[in-house]
């Protein structure tokens, strides 16, 4: 038996970047890329010591480019720089200074907008608050903040006085704050009284209040007044935020910091145990998504971008913060749901604030095509020019939709790979250079040595499923997991000797290009085959009854491992017994009968994390009959699970 993951989907369709693209791109050709990125990864410390020149400013030089003593790197050691300084002071002393940064919008319809020296001048005055609360560099702040430019601006305070941020997603428990506050040992917490979602208030501060009760460690809790919802507050601790303000002067020059000063911690879930801090250092970070912001969205000056993540996620922080603020782009942010009022929510801020670059995920995906076409249709999407991706797979025949519906097939489609832990994009297509095919995050990124390898560490040919490595140091690499120095060698570089393990399996085509069929966790072993989830869930999706499916394995005396597909259906679409043998049939037509689902399951939806990915280890435990036991405190909605395992017992 081979230990390779096999693959047998095939996909044929190949879009090239029209001339009108590629003619003002900065990357304007496969061959220009092609490169590019030959030398970029022949000599990746020349490639960034470039970039770092180019795209950051310094205030002091750096000394050596890398020190690499794995796992452990420092990139750009002896160089002095600021990474608030980097995204706003920089852009004060030329026409970016009257430019917008932020366009925000609150669910229910209020808008603002922060020049460059308004945001300058909110973050220096926050900053001064926090200094006031006696926050030093190195200090932690814990920040829980609705999507508002308040969020921002604490972020950038934080950066601009050395203090590290870790921003806890607004849609977490009391529990997973408490987790957060004492695992980073924090010192202080910005929050809001609430924030909108779907019609609703999130009673932030409540939670804030909850998971408090019996710390100690907090001394202070900044509340931005953002829902009016009635709060309490406990004296001596809480303080209003547009009090504090008032205390304050605006100036507040930027901390001169080292390269490798420690500018967040963002914990991710993962999918058991205990979350992990993930640090992220300021000079290389701050320079892997600058750059990549620039390249990957083809960012130019007029651009209005908006990328719809969570500022609670490293989306969020990478490219709504960091990346497009140091490219001195405008970035507009929405508070709420996309489905509120109505389902065209979103088509309607790209209509109206004339938005060029749109960044989304694959789940928000399928829900719009689940909700039906009327609501892209109903308005002019024309000022689009790049659509991308990130999160998960994306099926084809999503990418399809995208590309022809929201896209107008004009527009290129950028599948963006790439996790927490290596806080830029690693692989996906340059706009303007890169052939497009669709469900592949094809090629990687200038600097980023991507493979795919066997457990030795060998690359597999083209075609064959196997793990996929980064085999050099990049700049925005996690430096190592808060607290846990071994944990972050064991997970991330002990798997195969001298890489970075990514814990995605993967294989590339012909053309060289990326395709990733799952997590390796999540690999199926069915007779003797290996097979990625992916695949077969993009051969579901294919069926036009279909708008989304997991599969999972569950135990099998004869074959090892039976295919287990739980699938929810388009509005209009009824569930049966003849439809599940159709969609058996059409798993086997498209890639093989060795995938074709043993059972078919119709769900009304599918359980997942809080950023949207689906979580197949509930489905896993829900399709081996047995008691789901695992962690499900960052499942989104528990009634899913619950739905789930009624219809289990029926069935
Ligand atoms: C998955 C999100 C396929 C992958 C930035 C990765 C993707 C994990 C893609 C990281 C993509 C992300 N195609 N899979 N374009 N983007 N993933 O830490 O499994 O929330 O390892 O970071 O999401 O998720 P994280």
């Amino acid at each position: 038996m081979s230990n390779n993951i096999e693959s047998h989907l095939v996909e044929n369709r190949v879009f090239k970047p029209s001339k009108v693209f590629a003619k003002t791109a900065h990357i304007s050709s496969l061959e220009e890329y092609q490169e590019l990125y030959r030398k970029s990864v022949k000599s990746p410390e020349r490639f960034w010591a470039q970039q770092a020149a180019e795209t950051l400013v310094w205030r002091k030089k750096w000394k050596t480019v890398l020190a690499w003593n794995e796992p452990y790197a420092q990139w750009f050691a002896g160089g002095k720089l600021n990474a608030s300084e980097n995204c706003l002071d920089r852009h004060l002393t030329g026409a970016r200074r009257n430019k917008a940064a932020l366009i925000w919008e609150g669910e229910p319809g209020e808008k603002r907008t922060l020049t460059y020296q308004q945001l300058h001048r909110e973050v220096c005055k926050f900053a001064n608050v926090l200094k006031r609360h006696r926050i030093q560099k190195g200090d932690r702040v814990i920040i829980y903040m609705p999507m508002c430019p308040e969020a921002v601006i604490a972020m950038l305070a934080c950066a601009r006085i050395g203090a590290v941020h870790s921003v806890v997603f607004g849609g977490f428990s009391a529990e997973a704050i408490k987790d957060r506050i004492n695992d980073s040992q924090a010192r202080l917490v910005v929050t809001a009284d609430g924030g909108y979602r779907r019609g609703g208030v999130i009673p932030l501060k409540r939670n804030v209040d909850e998971a408090l009760k019996d710390n100690e460690q907090i001394e202070k809790v900044i509340v931005f007044r953002r829902a009016h919802n009635e709060i309490s507050i406990k004296e001596g601790r809480d303080v209003w935020w547009h009090r504090e303000m008032e205390y304050v002067k605006a100036d507040c020059p930027a901390e001169e910091l080292d390269a490798e000063h420690p500018l967040f911690i963002l914990y991710t879930s993962g999918s058991t145990g205990k979350p992990k801090g993930i640090l992220h250092t300021t000079a290389g970070y701050l320079l892997g998504t600058a750059a990549t912001t620039k390249y990957v969205f083809d960012l130019r000056e007029e651009d209005i971008y908006w990328c719809t993540a969570d500022i609670g996620w490293i989306t969020g922080h990478s490219y709504i913060v960091y990346g497009p603020l140091c490219n001195g782009a405008t970035v507009l942010m929405y508070e709420g749901a996309p489905n509120w009022p109505e389902q065209d929510r979103f088509w309607r801020l790209i209509e109206e604030y004339g938005v060029t670059i749109f960044y989304t995920a694959p789940t928000a995906i399928r829900a719009f095509i689940r909700w039906g076409d009327e609501f892209p249709n109903r308005h002019d999407l024309s000022s689009l020019r790049v659509i991308g991706t990130v999160g998960e797979p994306i099926n084809p025949e999503a990418w399809m939709w995208y590309y022809t519906v929201i896209g107008g097939s004009r527009c290129p489609i950028v599948d963006t790979w790439w996790q927490t832990e290596t806080g830029m994009i690693m692989i996906s297509p340059v706009p303007g250079a890169t052939p497009l095919k669709p469900g592949t995050a094809t090629l990687p990124f200038f600097g980023v040595d991507a493979a795919v390898v066997d457990d030795q560490g060998n690359e597999v040919p083209p075609n064959v499923g196997g793990k996929l490595v980064i085999r050099k140091p990049w700049p925005s690499m996690l430096r190592t997991i808060w607290g846990d120095k071994k944990r972050y060698r064991k997970q991330y570089w002990s798997e195969i000797k001298g890489m970075y393990f990514s814990g995605d399996g993967a294989r590339r085509d012909k053309d060289g290009y990326f395709w990733i069929v799952g997590r390796i966790d999540d690999v199926l072993n069915v007779a003797g085959h290996r097979l990625g989830t992916s695949e077969i869930e993009s051969a579901l999706v294919s069926h036009p009854a279909v708008a989304e499916a997991a599969v999972v394995g569950r135990p099998d005396e004869l074959k090892g491992q039976a295919v287990v597909a739980f699938v929810t259906l388009k509005q209009g679409e009824h569930p049966g017994p003849e439809l599940g043998d159709r969609l058996r049939q059409h798993v086997a037509q498209a890639i093989g009968a060795i995938a074709r689902p043993d059972d078919v399951r119709f769900a009304e939806g599918l359980p997942k994390t809080r950023s949207g990915k689906i979580m197949r280890r509930l489905l896993k435990e829900i399709a081996g009959g047995g008691q789901v036991i695992g962690d499900v405190t960052s499942l989104e909605d528990f009634n899913v699970l619950m739905r789930l395992r009624g219809e289990t017992k029926e069935g």
